[in-house]
């Protein structure tokens, strides 16, 4: 038996026509993460044997992102768009028929419940051939309405345009996923037909197929919010709130400080550790990791960052990716770091950008101090030796490099490498005129008094 015997289509082919967007809506993101990310993530913690992602043949950017997200991401290819039930056929190939399951769900319905399909596996796996996840629509226009018998077993689903008056009444809507016994599976698809008015195949008819046949039909209930499929901006902003409050409540009950939580926003794969501190208006771009006992202060944007143990970080610091913070070093405002190790107990305390370098333990860098990486053409590297002392104002022209111990006065251009325990100056030398301001200023006054 391999896993639980659960296959996982996920329909991706549509257009997405009402995002406005020459991006295909499945890698629209939202928490810093496609809607196919999302969907993919969710399939996986239903451990099934095998993930299948429909798309169309201009989508050659969702296949490959949908093959990132690892090996057991297959992806097929509908030729045409031809309906839900087209869609699923395309899959045929890459669904096994042996005994098992087969759960069709849109890639836009980011807020799905691991849950929900599992439930609806377990409908399947009790005797059903078709389970469909319902919900009760506040407002069902424009939904496909379930239609039941009296013990709440499906009948069929009836879209708005088919519907009678009398279904249109029913507020009982189909969620659009669908789970299938693989047994049924290739014979229910085969039977599909086609819309005389559309030309298209319909999903939707596996219910009253399956009845015609002597099978069982069964649903499952879940909210309106969490079936909920992005169709438009408004809805991917509505669907980032959501999974906004998700974090925000996780963040929280494991020990995160968040001092205005709704003004702080994360990533699906934002790592905080315990007792750690985040002030109002902080960002966590995609690929941050925070250790234990971190503050965050107000105003700082931080992706692709790994902060260590102990670290202070703002007000308004930018940390890029490639940042690596050792034990305790401190970031101070106005600081920006790309491609940077500040190890243990560094301090960059104001006004300065790191990028390309390492700066070693308890090394301290003035305010004002840049690394000059990017020549136009190639970027090269800083290294900064433990316990260094760069001056304020300083400009590091790399590639170079400052010794461990090593101080640079304030104001200088460093353009060669400067030994350990040294102290490299390369300002110019400050000229001195006694007595010139006075005489200037005298000067002065006399023309002006002379005009006057
Ligand atoms: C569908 C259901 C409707 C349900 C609603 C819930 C059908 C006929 N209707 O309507 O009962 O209430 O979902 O949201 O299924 N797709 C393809 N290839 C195609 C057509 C669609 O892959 O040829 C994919 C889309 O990318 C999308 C999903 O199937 O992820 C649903 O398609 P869509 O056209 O949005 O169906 P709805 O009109 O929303």
């Amino acid at each position: 038996m391999k896993k639980n015997d659960t296959t996982i289509v996920i329909l991706a082919a549509g257009k997405g026509t009402r995002m406005k967007s020459s991006l295909p809506k499945v890698l629209h993101e939202a928490a810093g993460r496609p809607l196919l990310g999302h969907v993919v993530e969710i399939s996986k913690a239903v451990d099934p044997s095998g993930i299948v992602v429909v798309v169309a043949p201009s989508m050659d950017d969702v296949a490959e992102y949908a093959q990132s997200l690892g090996d057991f991401v297959q992806t097929c290819v509908q030729a045409s768009p031809k309906g839900t039930g087209d869609a699923a056929r395309s899959a045929l190939e890459l669904v096994p028929s042996d005994p098992g399951t087969v759960v069709f769900f849109n890639g836009d319905t980011a807020l799905i419940e691991p849950e929900t399909i599992k439930a609806m596996c377990d409908a399947c796996s009790a005797g059903a051939a078709v389970t469909v996840l319902g919900f009760e629509a506040a407002d069902p226009t424009n939904y496909g309405r379930l239609v039941c018998d009296a013990g709440g077993a499906p009948l069929r689903i009836v879209e708005e345009k088919d519907a009678s008056a009398e279904e249109r009444k029913l507020t009982l809507c189909n969620g659009g996923a669908m789970a299938i016994a693989r047994e049924h599976f290739h014979d229910l698809l085969g039977s599909l037909s086609e819309s005389p008015a559309s030309g298209e195949y319909y999903i939707t008819e596996l219910p009253e197929l399956a009845r015609a046949k002597g099978l069982r039909c069964a649903a499952i209930v879940r909210p309106e919010a969490e079936i909920f499929g992005v169709d438009s901006r408004e809805d991917l902003a509505f669907a980032e709130s959501v999974l906004q409050g998700k974090l925000r409540k996780k963040f929280l009950n494991n020990g995160v400080t968040l001092r205005e939580p709704q003004s702080v926003y994360f990533c699906m794969d934002t790592e905080i550790g315990r007792d750690v501190v985040i002030e109002p208006q902080v960002v966590f771009g995609p690929g941050v990791s925070i250790g234990d006992n971190v503050t965050i202060k107000a105003f700082s944007h931080l992706e692709g960052a790994s902060v260590g143990e102990g670290c202070s970080v703002g007000p308004f610091a930018r940390l890029r990716p490639g940042t690596v913070l050792g034990e305790g070093a401190k970031i101070g405002n106005f600081v920006e770091t790309k491609k940077a190790s500040i190890e243990a107990g560094a301090k960059v305390s104001h006004l300065t950008y790191i990028g390309d370098a390492r700066v070693g333990a308890d090394a301290n860098i003035g305010a004002g101090t840049i690394t000059c990486n990017y020549d136009g053409f190639n970027k090269h590297f800083t290294d900064i030796g433990a316990g260094a002392f760069v001056g304020s104002n300083s400009s590091l022209v790399a590639p170079v490099k400052v010794g461990d111990g090593a101080y640079v006065g304030s104001g200088s251009v460093v353009t060669r490498d400067v030994e350990a325990d040294a102290l490299a100056v390369a300002r110019g030398q400050q000229a001195e005129k006694p007595g010139w301001a006075a005489r200037f200023r005298k000067a002065q006054q006399a023309r002006k008094a002379k005009k006057d």
